[in-house]
Parts: C-alpha cells; structure tokens; sequence
C-alpha cells in the first residue's frame, strides 16, 4: 500500500517521535535531571547510572529534587552500605518548607556486619511527627539494589519496598486527624552519622576505620505533578488536586490498597514489625487518633 505523506505530516510525525523519545528520557530520568546535591558535593561518585554517595569522618552527604511535587508515586533503587554500616543513617524522604511541614520517612538504620538493618518510616503532618514504625526486611539490602517507594494521592501515603506495601497512612481527616494534601514536597536522600541512636539504641558506634561508608542509587522516578515555583501555592495545590484531570494516582483503585496488598501489608506486619507508635503505651497512654483497632492499616 503506497502512502504518500504531505510534507508537513512527515514533519508531524518526526516531531512526535522526538517528543515520544524525550518523555521517555525523562521517565528513566537520570540524577542530574532531576536532583542535585545539597551537601558535600565531593562525598559523590558516579558510575554510569549509578551514583554512590558516602559518608566518612569528615562528612556525611545529600542530595535534593531540583523541583517540589504534589501526589504521585515516587521510587529509588538503593544498595545499603555493605559491611559493617553500624551507626550510620541512610535516609529516603519527601518533605515540605516551613514549621508546619509535613515529610514522609524512610530511615535504614546500620548494622554491625551479618546483623540486620533495620527500616524506620515516620510521617510528620503540619510539623508534628513522633508516627515511627520499625521492620526488619525478607533481604539483605546490602547485597543488591532494592526499590524504596513512596504513592501519594488524597486518600492515602503507602510506602513500598519492592512494590509491597510496607505501611499506609490512611486518610482520617473525618475522625479530625490531618492529611498531608496542601503542601508540595521535595525529594531527598541523604547518609550521615547517628551512633547516638541507630544501632541497637546507640549502644554500637560508628567504626571509622570501616570508613567510607557507601550507599548507591539508581532508577529515580519521580512520577507525580510537579509544582513550578513559578507558580503559587495555592495554585500548584489546585492544579495537582483537580481530581478531574484524570491524574492516574487520582483513579478510585488508587484510594486503597487492594486485596493482594492488604495481604501483604498483613504478612509484613505480621513477620518483620518491630516496632509500631500505635501500640507503645508508655509513649501513648491514649493511643494516636489515627490509630484505631485497624491496626495493620495504621
Ligand atoms: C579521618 O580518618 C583518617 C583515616 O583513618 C585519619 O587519618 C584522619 O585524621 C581522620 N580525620 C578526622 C577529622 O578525624
Ligand atoms: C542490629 O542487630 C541486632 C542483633 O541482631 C538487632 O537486635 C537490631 O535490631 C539490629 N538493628 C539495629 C538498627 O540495631
């Protein structure tokens, strides 16, 4: 079948491949495209894709999203430090400006070499926080890459390790708890020194003749509205809320987990949970309002 093509059809089409290849590009977005560091620009190496950040005596390190976002899905592929990592942090979280900031938390605590690393996430709504929950993971995130997620729409925050839902933090704003829905949010990673807490509860130290401690990223996707600073706030939270634009994260089967993961938010729970604020009763007499006898959403 021969098909001509007026010119500007063959202009079109090219002009929709570039862009098709763009999104692309930007979908398997590189580093530099979408963050830079925040701290100690010389404690990072790059390899590829790949790029390693590391802690020593002199310094700890960050990176920050370039941009703020609203709502949406966004993941890293980190490999812990290997070895001994005993006192140190490693830290994945999306958090907002000012006093009243809310910020969602991933926390890898460190270990003494073969013990397990243990993963804390907290949620701070309008700068209160003290929502911390431990689990030990069903790997060793040391060995290999992992992705740390983080889904966030209007009903609900699920943080996610390899696609399973670790912890959900429903929407109550019914039962008077508030929900983190009107501020944008960066995204950062960082690694620093806490032997005053990590490790078993700051009785193990940092070793820093085991020093640099390395942590390694790759496959950053940040999925979600972006907020220009060019914009206001007030309309940055209108456009990335307007249900109505059909934002996928926005869709009714987004608002809360389905069966499989309800499941696996239960086996989770059920075989890697710590620790839980929910149910530490010499912290909370009164059990948080957001903590009802659904537990294994809390
Ligand atoms: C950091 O460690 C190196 C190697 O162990 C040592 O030579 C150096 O003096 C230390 N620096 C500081 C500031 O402690
Ligand atoms: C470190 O390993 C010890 C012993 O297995 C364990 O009790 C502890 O929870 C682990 N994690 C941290 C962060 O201390």
């Amino acid at each position: 079948m021969a098909v001509s093509l007026s010119p500007s059809l063959v202009k079109l089409s090219i002009f929709s491949l570039f862009v098709i290849v763009l999104v692309r590009v930007v979908g398997a977005s590189r580093f530099d495209e979408l963050f830079q560091p925040t701290w100690a620009p010389d404690h990072f190496s790059y390899e590829g894709e790949q790029l390693n950040m590391k802690l020593d005596n002199y310094s700890g390190a960050g990176f920050g999203s370039k941009s703020k976002y609203m709502f949406g899905k966004t993941t890293i592929q980190i490999q812990l430090v290997e070895g001994d990592s005993a006192g140190t942090v490693t830290a994945f979280y999306m958090s907002s400006d000012g006093p009243n900031h809310n910020e969602f938390d991933f926390e890898f605590l460190g270990n003494t070499t073969g013990e397990p690393y243990l993963v804390q996430t907290n949620i701070y709504v309008n700068g209160v926080g003290n929502r911390e929950q431990r689990l030990g993971l069903w790997f060793d995130p040391t060995k290999d890459f992992h992705s740390y997620s983080i889904l966030w729409n209007q009903r609900q925050v699920v943080f996610m390790v390899d696609e399973t839902p670790i912890r959900v933090f429903t929407n109550k704003e019914k039962q008077g708890v508030a929900f983190p829905r009107d501020q944008a949010m960066g995204v950062y990673s960082s690694i620093w020194n806490a032997d005053d807490w990590a490790t078993q509860g700051g009785r193990v130290k940092t070793d820093w003749t085991h020093a640099p401690f390395v942590a390694s990223y790759k496959g950053f996707d940040i999925n979600s509205c972006e907020c220009p600073v060019s914009v206001t706030a007030d309309e940055n939270v209108r456009r990335c809320s307007a249900g109505d634009k059909g934002y996928w994260w926005d869709h009714p089967v987004m608002s809360e987990l389905s069966l499989h993961q309800s499941h696996q938010l239960m086996w989770v729970r059920a075989n890697h949970l710590v620790y839980d604020y929910c149910t530490d009763s010499s912290r909370f007499p009164l059990p948080p309002p957001e903590c009802n006898h659904h537990q294994s959403k809390g």
